[in-house]
């Protein structure tokens, strides 16, 4: 049986820097309550004109394979994951694909939003575990700027945002105990309603009469956020626990704790509940807020660059968001 690696990992963020002073002055908030609520200090956002999240993807998708040594037409499938689609249909998979010159190669679209990521490499996995694909580029990419409110109004979601992309090389091979150990994936749509947006959305007639006003609460996000956060800070330890478990391993076995970026506070708790020292997490939020899908790599874009990622090294990651949706991952590099 094969076993799927990470060969190679990259990130883009747009050039663009908002930082908590700049929202200052287009809404009633402040600096003090941002980054006290969430850590966050600055975003960043991608500029409409300028592209996309395909686009966004595709940078972070060439500096990935560049680092793993292989070449677009060595890839045999993409994942990619986001929850800010291009398009309606078809997803940014797709696009993605024709802007890498990847011939016809499967593009397989995941919807799992924060969980994204970890969802897309455990299918990844999968197809690499089966013999189906040898080598995939998956991508992680992120708009969110555009479908936030940046009014007094929206600015419960409007200050947590940023846009962002990661992508990894997933490559087959045989070395038992190395590479993705396993993945851990959970839902529970019960949860739904409490963080999302309906429109565009099939069966909303919204869809086809787009009356801003009066649609206020279809079109932009909506979040019950002391739920998010009391279920996240349940799930997200819970779920490392599982992987941990699964692998007969402890929690002293971890080097390096990647979580989702949703809020400094929740990977705080995280932290606190599991025991690990502070060397032993990696946090940006401060830096980029939530990107959703594309945290996770680039957080693990940005240890790679600074030479911290080291063969033999444990990595879990660990992620929640609407759905709900959690999952874990177990890596060893
Ligand atoms: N600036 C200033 N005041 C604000 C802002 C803002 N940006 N946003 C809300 N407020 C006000 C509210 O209007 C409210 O005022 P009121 O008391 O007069 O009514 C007050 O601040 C408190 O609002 P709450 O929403 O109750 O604030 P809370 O303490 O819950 O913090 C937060 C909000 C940071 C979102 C918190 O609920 C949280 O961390 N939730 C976790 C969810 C999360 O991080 N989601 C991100 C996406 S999901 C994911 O990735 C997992």
């Amino acid at each position: 049986m094969f076993h799927s690696k990470i060969t190679g990992v990259g990130h883009y963020v747009p050039e663009k820097i908002v930082t908590n002073k700049d929202l200052e002055k287009i809404m009633d908030t402040t600096d003090e309550w941002i980054q006290e609520r969430t850590g966050i200090k600055e975003r960043r956002f991608h500029p409409v004109e300028e592209g996309s999240t395909a686009k966004m993807a595709v940078k972070a998708a060439n500096i990935a394979m560049e680092r793993a040594g292989v070449k677009p037409e060595e890839i045999d499938a993409i994942v990619f994951a986001t929850l800010s689609s291009d398009y309606y249909f078809p997803g940014s998979g797709v696009l993605a694909q024709a802007m890498l010159n990847m011939g016809t190669i499967p593009a397989i679209d995941i919807r799992a939003q924060c969980s994204g990521f970890i969802y897309a490499l455990s299918v990844a996995d999968q197809f690499i575990k089966s013999g189906m694909y040898k080598k995939i580029l998956l991508m992680a990419s992120e708009t969110q700027s555009i479908a936030l409110d940046l009014t007094t109004r929206g600015r419960g979601m409007g200050v947590l945002f940023g846009d962002g992309a990661g992508a990894v090389v997933l490559e087959a091979h045989n070395e038992e105990g190395k590479g993705i150990l396993s993945t851990h994936l959970h839902s529970d749509g019960n949860f739904a309603e409490v963080l999302r947006i309906k429109s565009p959305g099939s069966g909303r007639a919204t869809t086809f009469y787009p009356g801003i006003e009066e649609n206020y609460e279809e079109i932009h996000p909506q979040m019950d956020g002391q739920l998010v956060f009391k279920n996240a800070v349940t799930r997200m330890p819970e779920v490392v626990i599982e992987a941990l478990n699964h692998n007969n391993l402890t929690v002293a076995d971890i080097d390096m704790l990647l979580p989702h970026q949703a809020n400094y506070r929740i990977s705080q708790m995280v932290q606190r509940l599991l025991k690990l020292p502070d060397e032993k997490i990696y946090n940006n939020i401060e830096r980029f807020g939530n990107t959703t899908a594309a945290t996770i790599p680039i957080l693990m874009s940005e240890l790679w660059e600074q030479g911290r990622i080291k063969e033999g090294q444990l990595f879990a990651l660990t992620a929640f968001g609407s759905g709900f949706t959690w999952a874990s991952a177990l890596i060893r590099w």
